[in-house]
């Protein structure tokens, strides 16, 4: 089998930065090319991080759009105390690209390449879903160009930054909310899943045995989000190493042999008092939905160790 073509959705960040290595690199994936949204920070700092690292990479063809500079409904909330007030902790690229975005905004963009691919595509999405949302509600049609929509967040019931909600949900609920009742082929790459995919802190010394810039790029913006996801809660404190939630999402694309998951309805609570930005997981059949409606692959376990070797082998390429 080729490689399998995608879209990437990111909000660079510590986490999509090390995904966005992979992604590029890993032979499995062709990156037709990469959008920017508001998330971690706001969009002006996403897109420059995220030209640079691809330039970085050695992928400044790979073309990027900047896509919505605020979610559809709110105003943004960041995770600057996650990811630092530039994204990724501090890490500062040695070299600047000359690149600029696409004069389309992303989701614009995103219309344009699916239409020109003679079939159905993924959208790998690590970020709020403002994007998605925005390219289904101008251009409905847009929903049998995309094989599926491979998304970063969502749980059954734990969360992040509260105690219910994923931060990429959050952020942007009611965009959330829009592209899963779109019925769109949907996969959760849930914080139960993630919450597992962390590297220890072993592994990230194990890298250290790839001596290229890429694979010190890993370790600088890490010594980072190693302290500023210790102090998100006792789950985090308590752990043996770092979470890299966004490459763990890529990685189902190219090897979802190393998850676990099911077929559910799920929705997302927009206006809850205690609990805006759950995601609503019908994991009991309680609400009895017909399987049409079940459009959500919840992932809940990736094998780790498998993960992490494979990420290894990729920056082992660099
Ligand atoms: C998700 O939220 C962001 O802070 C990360 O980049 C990742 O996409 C983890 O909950
Ligand atoms: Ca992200």
């Amino acid at each position: 089998m080729g490689a399998i073509k995608v879209l990437i959705d990111c909000d660079t960040g510590i986490d999509d930065i090390i995904a966005l290595s992979y992604a590029v690199k890993t032979p499995d994936l062709e990156v037709l090319g990469v959008t920017t949204v508001c998330g971690n920070l706001p969009t002006e700092i996403t897109t420059y991080n995220t030209l640079n690292a691809l330039h970085l990479m050695g992928r400044d063809d790979i073309p990027l759009a900047r896509g919505a500079e605020k979610p559809l409904e709110r105003e943004l909330q960041d995770a600057a105390y996650i990811h630092g007030n530039n994204g990724l902790g501090g890490y500062e690229f040695a070299e600047k690209t000359t690149k600029t975005p696409v004069e389309l905004p992303a989701w614009e963009f995103l219309y344009q390449v699916l239409r020109e691919q003679p079939e159905p595509i993924d959208i790998i999405a690590l970020a709020p879903l403002t994007n998605i949302a925005l390219l289904l509600q101008k251009h409905p049609d847009a929903l049998k160009l995309i094989r599926r929509v491979v998304f970063m967040g969502g749980s059954l019931r734990t969360g992040n930054p509260t105690p219910v909600a994923t931060f990429n949900v959050l952020a942007d609920p009611e965009a959330a909310k829009y592209v899963i009742a779109t019925k769109i082929p949907f996969v959760m790459c849930s914080l139960d899943c993630t919450r597992g995919s962390y590297f220890t802190f072993e592994d990230l010394e194990a890298t250290k045995q790839y001596d290229n810039p890429v694979s010190e790029m890993v370790r600088a913006v890490t010594r980072f989000y190693i302290n500023s996801t210790k102090n998100e809660n006792t789950v985090d404190s308590k752990k043996k190493g770092i979470d890299i939630h966004d490459l763990c999402t890529v990685m189902y694309v190219t090897h979802p042999e190393f998850f676990q998951g099911e077929q559910y309805f799920a929705d997302v609570e927009t206006k809850g008092e205690l609990t805006t930005g759950f995601t609503l997981v019908d994991f009991e059949d309680n609400l009895r939905k017909p399987p049409e409606d079940k459009t959500v692959l919840f992932l809940k376990k990736v094998d780790r160790e498998a993960y992490v070797r494979c990420f290894m082998d990729t920056l082992a390429l660099y």
